[in-house]
């Protein structure tokens, strides 16, 4: 099932999701899968629940865009636990369409989740990975990635929004 994207300004994506404690589960498998579908259909390479507006801590990431099943991983609880180096390059958001920004980010970083199993596991991911890390794990502790651009920049954008949502070409 795809499930439409939730927009900047619903205060499910600026809420913390609430840890996941039941594991294995019929109902985990299928959002999950939910997940990975709307995300293709909506061309991104992460999604976080919120954004389906499910207030659970779980995140899907695919740099490859469906291409490569490899490359499909699932987060649930996730925390970062190391950060190296720097990189700054666009970043943009399933929830904010028609947005990019340049944002600085951490060029390494370690990430510990549970899969769907519950099992724990770390990896290391760089570039566009380590920024998906970041940017999903963000997503659910409720920070968007607008909250990382300067203060200017981030009233600017709220200022459109407001103008999109009054012109009804936000929902
Ligand atoms: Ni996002």
């Amino acid at each position: 099932m795809i499930y439409p994207i939730v927009k900047y300004g619903d205060p499910v994506l600026e809420n913390p999701a609430e840890i996941v404690t039941e594991f294995d589960t019929p109902e985990l498998h299928k959002l999950l899968e939910d997940m990975f579908e709307s995300m293709y259909a909506a061309k991104g390479v992460g999604l976080a629940a919120p954004q389906i507006g499910i207030g659970r801590r779980i995140a899907v990431i695919d740099c490859s865009v469906g291409e490569d099943p490899a490359q499909k991983i699932v987060l649930i609880n996730p925390e970062i636990i190391k950060t190296e180096g720097k990189q700054r390059g666009e970043e943009g958001c399933l929830s904010i369409p028609g947005f990019r920004e340049d944002v600085s980010r951490a060029r390494r970083v370690t990430v510990r989740a549970q899969n769907a199993r519950g099992e724990k596991f770390e990896m290391t991911g760089e570039d566009i990975l380590a920024r998906a890390f970041l940017h999903e794990t963000d997503h659910l502790f409720g920070r968007l990635y607008i909250t990382h651009v300067s203060p200017l920049k981030r009233d600017l954008i709220r200022r459109k929004v407001k103008k999109l949502m009054k012109a009804g070409e936000w929902s």
